[in-house]
């Protein structure tokens, strides 16, 4: 066991501050496997961390950081995330990452899975926060300090969906492909670029004008008020959001494994005994928590906040792309439209087959779930995350008639403009 009792004990601490810069001390003298990375240069180093000698002590940021906005898609796994994300990832000006947070989950799952829930939430979401930050900043070092294992000389071969980053597959990071190159496959972008360089990526980043981060593993946007507030840096939060019931049909297609009783309950229409509903349970919650956070309004978030309803985006992809763009105060370049002309419009030829993929007929997409979902688990799932349907402008269907109904949507006309 590489995190001993005293990790533990750490962990049951009270305060974020005090566990946090705890473990960091501990675990860089005795844990070198659990140990918590510190931002190389104190570029944007972790405010709340009041570590001897760390950041706050040296509060230098960088020029360009300024001038920079900072994106943050947040959304959860299967809500159509990657694709507003490529919708990002296709402009010239916007270096995009996809979920680097990965890297933490990773680096620190091991680690916590002895001690309590919240305490390891709190733990995620102080290095989470910090990886953000200098991730924003384009310090792609300090991401190296989270991976297994770490990087020799700078390159590595080991970034979680790289292929999924225009900039890191094109020059000057990896010369088989030009800026011109658009729709570069992921496969053809690791197979071809080799080992990826983090220097030049951070070169790369530092050109752009935009930096944009997808974020699944964060589950209450008041969770990055630190960072949201941080002066240092320009948020602007898109918040994804997508009908709970087509999330969960999505997940139980994709994550076969985990939801293979779901797939027993969909099949016959009769839940089995023992199916363990916290995954919906704790989606709602979560969901429904985050957005109230989100269509509050509080002061904090003022001009940094729009919410999305993928499907919304589904239906008008070009009208909802420049919502999207004109509150970020990007314009909807040619390539950007180009790429919504070849992956919304249904082409008979789906040109990436990867499992988390996003090139697909959109419209179609957004509601097939009712087709797929037993009416049973619907009413169910409709009971179980009312508040969120309501508040989201979903409907419920109210018989199995309904359900099926294509003709009849399940999704209400509701606008949801950015806080100003
Ligand atoms: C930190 O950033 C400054 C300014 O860009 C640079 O001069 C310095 O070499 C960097 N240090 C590290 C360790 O990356
Ligand atoms: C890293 O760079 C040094 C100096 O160029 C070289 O000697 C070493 O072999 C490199 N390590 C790896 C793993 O490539
Ligand atoms: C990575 O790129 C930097 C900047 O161009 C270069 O100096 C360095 O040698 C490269 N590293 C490797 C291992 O090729
Ligand atoms: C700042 O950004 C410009 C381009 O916008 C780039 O040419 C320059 O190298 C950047 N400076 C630093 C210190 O990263
Ligand atoms: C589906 O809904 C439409 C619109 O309300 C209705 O006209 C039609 O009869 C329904 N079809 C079936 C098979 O119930």
């Amino acid at each position: 066991m590489q995190c001993s009792w005293k990790l533990v004990i750490l962990l049951g601490l009270a305060s974020i501050a005090i566990q946090y810069t705890a473990i960091r001390t501990l675990t860089s003298k005795a844990f070198q496997l659990c140990q918590l990375p510190s931002p190389q240069n104190c570029s944007l180093g972790a405010q709340e961390t009041d570590t001897p000698g760390g950041c706050d002590d040296y509060p230098y940021f960088s020029v360009n950081a300024t001038r920079k906005t900072h994106i943050l898609l947040l959304a959860t796994t299967r809500s159509g995330s990657s694709f507003v994300g490529q919708l990002l990832n296709q402009h010239q000006e916007v270096f995009y990452l996809f979920e680097p947070l990965y890297h933490v989950q990773n680096t620190l799952m091991p680690c916590l899975s002895h001690s309590r829930p919240p305490a390891d939430r709190r733990v995620m979401l102080g290095a989470s926060r910090d990886l953000l930050r200098s991730l924003f900043d384009c310090d792609l070092y300090f991401l190296e300090s989270y991976m297994k294992p770490m990087p020799t000389n700078h390159t590595t071969d080991k970034l979680f969906r790289r292929g999924a980053s225009r900039a890191l597959c094109q020059q000057p990071v990896c010369d088989a492909f030009s800026p011109a190159d658009i729709n570069v496959e992921e496969g053809d972008c690791v197979k071809k670029c080799g080992a990826l360089n983090t220097t030049l990526a951070t070169e790369a980043c530092r050109e752009k004008r935009f930096v944009a981060i997808k974020v699944v593993r964060v589950a209450e946007i008041g969770d990055l008020r630190a960072l949201v507030e941080d002066p240092r840096l320009n948020i602007k939060v898109i918040q994804l959001v997508r009908d709970p019931r087509g999330i969960m049909s999505s997940r139980i297609e994709t994550f076969r494994d985990i939801y293979r009783l779901w797939r027993i309950w969909r099949a016959t229409g009769r839940r089995p005994y023992n199916l363990d509903l916290t995954p919906l349970t704790v989606l709602c919650k979560d969901f429904f928590s985050s957005v109230s956070t989100g269509l509050s309004h509080p002061y904090w978030l003022k001009g940094k906040y729009m919410l999305v309803r993928y499907e919304d985006m589904a239906k008008k992809p070009l009208q909802k792309t420049k919502e999207i763009f004109d509150f970020l105060g990007l314009s909807v370049d040619k390539n950007v439209e180009d790429w919504i002309q070849a992956n919304t419009q249904g082409s008979n030829e789906p040109s990436v087959k990867h499992k988390y993929g996003t090139l697909r007929d959109s419209a179609a997409t957004a509601e097939s779930w009712r087709l797929s979902l037993s009416y049973d688990m619907v009413e169910y799932t409709q009971t179980v995350c009312h508040k969120v349907l309501q508040q989201l402008g979903y409907k419920a269907a109210r018989s199995e008639g309904e359900l099926k109904n294509m003709s009849l949507t399940l999704v209400q006309d509701k606008t949801f403009v950015p806080f100003l």
